[in-house]
């Protein structure tokens, strides 16, 4: 870990933002994950410090409180994914809000369908403003892996951005959950990454298997 970060999850009672939380606070940052709920807020974060045995601790709060961290993340389902942010738009100001936002819709998730935009997470930052600095990371990255710690995460992150080092942020925070992130581009490539989630989800229906992930080649590693 660079750095100790302030994150808030907002939506971190779910499965994607919950996974996030986990192996950020194993890593030693100060995690909020939020809900509209801070009684549903309490028992996630109850049960995530069960699964993290020790090895870190964070805890539940409101969606609003979760925004008030310095790092802020945005893991909730596509239909609610402007209207989660607008409300707490103005705790946003000069922040990166990191969206790990999937456009899926159901029932056909397997087959990729962006909005008029062309990216969801594009969508967002056009409703935002500039004064935030959306970054787009993770949506390639199975909740279900991420939610076993001992788990080696075998994924790499594409992370989209208009501002580099709110992307080199973003790198490091993939680190810290044990992945490899990648300066994929402006947030407009967000849409690649966003419509490879429907590819990866038809990969896990046909192969059986609980989360398919992509690989960068052909780039030295560390
Ligand atoms: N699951 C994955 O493997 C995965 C992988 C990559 C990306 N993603 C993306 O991550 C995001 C979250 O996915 P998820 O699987 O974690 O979803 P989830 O568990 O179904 O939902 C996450 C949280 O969103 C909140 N929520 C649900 N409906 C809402 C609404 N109408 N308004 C406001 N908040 C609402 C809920 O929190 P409260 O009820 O506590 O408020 C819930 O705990 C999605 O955009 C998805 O595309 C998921």
């Amino acid at each position: 870990m660079s750095e100790k970060l302030s994150i808030g999850v907002i939506g971190g009672s779910g499965q994607e933002g919950g996974g996030l939380a986990l192996r950020w606070a194993a890593k030693g940052h100060d995690v909020v994950i939020g809900s509209r709920s801070r009684d549903k807020a309490e028992v996630a974060a109850h049960s995530i410090n069960a699964a993290l045995a020790g090895r870190g601790s964070l805890r539940g709060a409101t969606n609003h409180e979760a925004a008030q961290q310095n790092i802020v993340v945005l893991a909730v389902p596509y239909a609610a994914q402007v209207a989660t942010a607008e409300e707490v738009h103005e705790l946003l100001a000069g922040k990166i809000l990191i969206d790990v936002t999937v456009p899926l819709l159901p029932p056909k998730v397997s087959r990729v369908q962006l909005p008029a935009e062309g990216s969801a997470v594009v969508a967002l930052q056009r409703k935002l403003g500039e004064s935030v600095k959306v970054v787009s990371a993770f949506q390639n990255v199975s909740a279900a892996h991420l939610r076993d710690l001992d788990y080696v995460v075998d994924c790499d992150v594409l992370v989209c951005g208009d501002d580099a080092a709110a992307r080199e942020t973003v790198i490091s925070l993939a680190h810290d959950a044990g992945m490899r992130g990648w300066h994929a581009g402006v947030l407009a490539n967000s849409a690649a990454a966003e419509a490879l989630t429907s590819v990866l989800i038809a990969i896990n229906q046909r192969y059986k298997v609980p989360g398919a992930g992509i690989r960068i080649t052909g780039v030295p590693r560390d």
